[in-house]
């Protein structure tokens, strides 16, 4: 096979930054996706619907002339959130969905969440509601090892939550081991998770063997091979509760390349020819249109997109190694492989 079309993809989670970084990134990923879950740590966050749609504006502003990209916006979750402006606002289409980050554990999460009681009668709200909550999984105690974060956080955090808050919806954003793998799995209709493009491709040696290599420290941290592996065959399974969230997110190469490096992997720019090859290498190119395609719409109760992309296998496809921006040059994820799978 050599040709593959399939429905237009999405990306089910997105950072897109504001300002010039917005202006530089958000052409990026409107070349190739319908659609895209836009996180909302911005400094300061987005969290009332009021915010989230005159983001929603500014990005719309940043497209190309004639683009039909269409941001899904996300309220950030903080102890201070107002039940009644999340449902309003899920109502009238503001936004599809609210983003849990605990706090400090990522790029600006300092707003997060620290104590959960505090916040259930939004997720009750929201239970009620059919709102989706797309959570960080990883715990922050500073004495739980980086790398066991996320399984520490789905036994410690995330079942307990979803135990006492029936009927909620969750998106287990980014999962990075095995037991996130086997947590979704095993999570019936209403728990969904996203995969990013990087944790398909990179282990943690990627990081650390050879020279440490800032342009592959993201958040969650990329794990073990088998880890890797067990990501790699969930989302080429085409089981429903996979789907593609690439967690492109720019750091200019001055704050990711210094002694205390922001963590993101922008790989907005060849991130539908990564997932190509990737599918090919595990003879499942038949299931890309489900993980990237399919899945995430049936989670979200949305349509699939109307339109498609065709992907053609041919010589290495070019790209750049760096996008420019208003802020400084952003470094495209390099997958360490040739690419062949060039978007028509
Ligand atoms: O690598 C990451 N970068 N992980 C996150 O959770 C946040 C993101 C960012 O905003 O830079
Ligand atoms: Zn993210």
């Amino acid at each position: 096979m050599d040709r593959i079309t399939i429905c237009r993809p999405d990306d089910w989670h997105l950072h897109l930054r504001d300002g010039a970084m917005l202006e530089a990134v958000a052409p990026e990923s409107a070349r190739h996706f319908g659609r895209a879950i836009i996180m909302p740590n911005l400094v300061p966050p987005v969290v009332t619907g009021m915010q989230a749609v005159a983001y929603r504006d500014r990005i719309l502003a940043a497209l190309p002339d004639g683009s039909r990209f269409e941001p899904l916006m996300t309220l950030y979750l903080t102890e201070d959130t107002d039940p009644a402006d999340v449902t309003r606002a899920h109502a009238d289409g503001s936004i599809a969905a609210v983003k849990l980050y605990p706090a400090g554990a990522t790029t600006n999460s300092a707003s997060g969440v620290r104590d959960f009681d505090r916040v259930r009668p939004v997720l009750e709200a929201m239970a009620e509601a059919g709102v989706p909550l797309c959570v960080h999984g990883e715990v922050v105690d500073a004495d739980i090892d980086i790398f066991d974060r996320e399984a520490v956080f789905i036994d410690r955090v995330l079942d307990p939550l979803r135990r006492a808050t029936p009927g909620l919806r969750v998106v287990m954003e980014h999962i990075t081991t095995r037991q996130g793998v086997d947590y979704a799995r095993d999570g019936g209709p209403d728990l969904g998770a996203t995969i990013t493009t990087h944790h398909l491709v990179i282990n943690r040696n990627a990081i650390l063997a050879g020279g440490i290599k800032p342009h592959y420290y993201c958040l969650p941290v990329a794990k073990r091979e088998e880890h890797r592996l067990a990501l790699r065959a969930a989302a080429t399974s085409g089981a429903a509760s996979f789907f593609l969230g690439t967690d492109s997110a720019p750091h200019t190469d001055p704050l990711k390349e210094q002694a205390c490096g922001c963590a993101g992997c922008f790989t907005a720019t060849n991130t539908l020819s990564i997932l190509a090859e990737v599918f090919e290498q595990e003879a499942a190119l038949d299931r890309l249109e489900a993980f990237a395609s399919r899945n995430g719409p049936a989670f979200y109760r949305l349509p699939v997109n109307d339109d498609t992309v065709t992907l053609e296998k041919g010589a290495p496809v070019a790209y750049p190694a760096k996008i420019e921006t208003g802020e400084g040059p952003v470094t495209v994820f390099d997958p360490m492989m040739p690419l062949h799978w060039r978007v028509g």
